[in-house]
């Protein structure tokens, strides 16, 4: 996501901002740029691509000023590209402003501002928001601050932004909500970075601002205030990190970080498409091909590894509230098995990196007959994303471990609006039934807090204990069987033991023969319409001296007694409890890998993007 850079006082700017543009390059980006304050003009220098190429393109440029802000994009609302890359300018010329996250409110204050004659340069929400302070500070004839304060009441959403006024040739305004602001303090100076990496030697004192506070940051001095004008005190912390550690947010391993980042990653694929309270629903991907949708004779979900086990439970979702046919294919065997194919069916993509070449050439196969494609994909402006003819993307930010995690309950959660919005338009589904599941879903985000919170320590010690078995079994029924396989597939991947996912049902047709005293099974055994039944199938593993270790609802006395190791989520609607349930498995594989010495972030033969077929 998004990389932020800021510098203020004697040195030049431009060495600090550059190099803290390259620290930041871990947190995924496509564009970046810089803006530097020349005293008595603003300059922007802007560029797609790598920070690299940003740098070529200022060799031989002024560079010489003490005063200057930068940007790593990654996009959100417009293609990676030159014009949609940050520092933006306002419409005056006066102002330039970089921005991390989401103005979700921005199409109704561009419009505001497109009624005044504004006119916009790039796709950007970012823009929408520059645009905004300056009107409000032209309109109110106010100081800048004045008018950033009252454009972010009116801001729902999230930012860090980092402005620079022509008039105050020695400010730098920043203000933060919900997404991260540090400012490093130094002998007359002060320097700036999305965390603190950017600013480790040159200061080991930094301020973290917190949500709704606007800083004002002279060379020599930081004032800080809350939206409503009052003056705070700057709480000023020491750094003792490691800068290895602070590009992983402070988690020992990529991995670990990103399952962590989970309740924001949902949150943010939920963000400005669900809202609970008015029970309403926008997926604005899903309208715009809604009579293809409304037409289909079949939806053909096309995936790969984790993504396919998306598209599994995918299948389950639509199948039941939307009462259409869903089949789901690997797209290595789609692509080469000449399927029946016609401009009937509407194919879901599902990718994380939006470059796998299988679903890629899977996908150009069924377009070329005629199907209509719907992406949900991770990395904006992928080939997937720009081959899809509607899609919604997840909006996990940038996953660097090879093996899945958020990404993938990116994924559920973006299938889960797909299924509502879909029964919604077909009236296939029970408007309260409707309204129950938008709340559950809405609920999500902090149930998997309340997981990475509560149950930890408990996965540690069932990791400890089992981390030497040779094989795993991983089982399920109904919504939890596509997290068995997912369970299965992460335990392999950053373990190398031997795991294999199964229909727990499906266990007696052969499996059951691997059950010994060896042997842990993992039974995804959360309370829904067939939870008796896998209870009866825990009973058959434990006759046969099989040990268990379940994932089930808090409160469920039966199953949990059964286990040898119980891991508790909270309740939820068994549509919805796969976005838990998934959560212990993957820090189940993380802690067993760990165990094992295996290199997690990096599992041997693997690649994070598989361009190749
Ligand atoms: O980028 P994609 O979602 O298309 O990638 C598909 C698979 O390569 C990917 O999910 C792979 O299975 C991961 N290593 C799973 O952790």
């Amino acid at each position: 996501m998004c990389g932020i850079v800021g510098y203020i006082g004697h040195r030049p700017a431009y060495p600090y901002l550059i190099e803290g543009l390259k620290k930041l390059e871990y947190r995924g980006y496509d564009s970046a740029g810089i803006a530097l304050h020349f005293g008595n003009s603003l300059k922007v220098f802007k560029k797609a691509g790598k920070v690299a190429a940003l740098e070529e393109l200022m060799n031989g440029l002024e560079q010489s000023t003490n005063i200057g802000i930068g940007h790593t994009r990654w996009a959100t609302h417009g293609a990676p590209s030159d014009r949609n890359a940050h520092p933006h300018i306002s419409r005056s010329g006066k102002l330039t402003m970089v921005h991390n996250g989401i103005i979700e409110n921005y199409a109704a204050l561009k419009e505001e501002l497109l009624k005044k004659g504004y006119t916009f340069h790039s796709d950007t929400d970012s823009e929408v928001l520059l645009n905004f302070i300056e009107d409000i500070q032209l309109n109110n004839n106010c100081e800048l601050e004045e008018a950033i304060r009252i454009a972010l009441k009116r801001v729902t959403g999230a930012y860090v932004i980092l402005l620079l006024s022509e008039e105050y040739p020695q400010t730098i305004f920043a203000a933060r909500k919900g997404s991260p602001l540090v400012i490093g303090i130094g002998q007359g100076e002060h320097f700036l970075g999305s965390d603190a990496s950017p600013m480790l030697g040159y200061t080991k004192e930094v301020v973290y601002i917190n949500d709704y506070e606007l800083a004002i940051i002279k060379p020599d001095e930081l004032i800080l205030k809350n939206l409503g004008n009052e003056r705070l005190t700057p709480f000023v912390q020491k750094l003792d990190m490691e800068l290895a550690t602070i590009e992983k947010g402070g988690y020992e391993h990529f991995m670990l970080k990103e399952i962590h980042d989970q309740p924001e990653a949902i949150y943010d694929s939920l963000r400005g498409r669900l809202d609970a309270t008015q029970h309403q629903l926008t997926l604005s991907g899903v309208d715009s091909i809604k009579d293809k949708l409304l037409a289909a004779r079949r939806i053909i979900i096309v995936a790969c590894g984790t993504s396919w086990h998306a598209g599994l439970l995918g299948e389950y979702l639509i199948e039941e509230l939307c009462r259409i046919n869903v089949e789901v294919e690997y797209a290595s065997e789609f692509r080469y098995r000449n399927p029946v194919i016609d401009e009937r069916d509407v194919i879901i993509a599902i990718s994380q990196s939006g470059e796998t070449a299988d679903t890629l050439v899977a996908l150009e196969n069924a377009k070329s007959k005629g199907a209509t494609i719907f992406g949900i994909v991770n990395v904006v402006g992928s080939s997937i994303a720009r081959l899809s003819d509607a899609g919604a993307y997840t909006h996990a930010g940038p996953e660097i471990g090879v093996a899945s995690t958020k990404a993938f309950t990116a994924q559920l959660a973006v299938l889960q609006l797909f299924a509502l919005k879909l029964a919604q338009l077909k009236g296939s589904l029970d408007e309260r039934i409707t309204q129950e599941l938008m709340q559950e879903l809405s609920e999500v985000p902090q149930k998997v807090q309340h997981i990475l919170d509560t149950q930890i320590d408990i996965i540690k010690k069932i990791a400890s204990k089992y981390k030497d078995a040779r094989d795993f079994l991983f089982l399920g029924r109904g919504y939890n069987f596509p997290i068995a396989l997912e369970g299965a597939l992460k335990l392999k991947e950053v373990s190398y033991i031997h795991a294999e996912g199964y229909p727990a049902a499906e266990m007696k047709h052969g499996p059951i023969a691997l059950v010994d005293e060896q042997l842990p099974v993992v039974f995804v055994a959360t309370k829904d319409r067939v939870h008796e039944k896998i209870v009866s199938n825990m009973q058959e593993i434990k006759a046969r001296g099989g040990k268990l270790i379940t994932i089930v609802t808090e409160d469920d006395h039966t199953a949990s007694s059964l286990s040898d190791d119980c891991v508790q989520i909270p309740k939820a609607h068994e549509i919805i409890a796969p976005l838990l349930s998934t959560i212990p498995l993957q820090l189940l594989a993380y802690y067993i890998g760990i165990e094992r010495g295996a290199d997690v972030d990096k599992p041997r033969n693997l690649a994070k993007s598989v361009t190749v077929e």
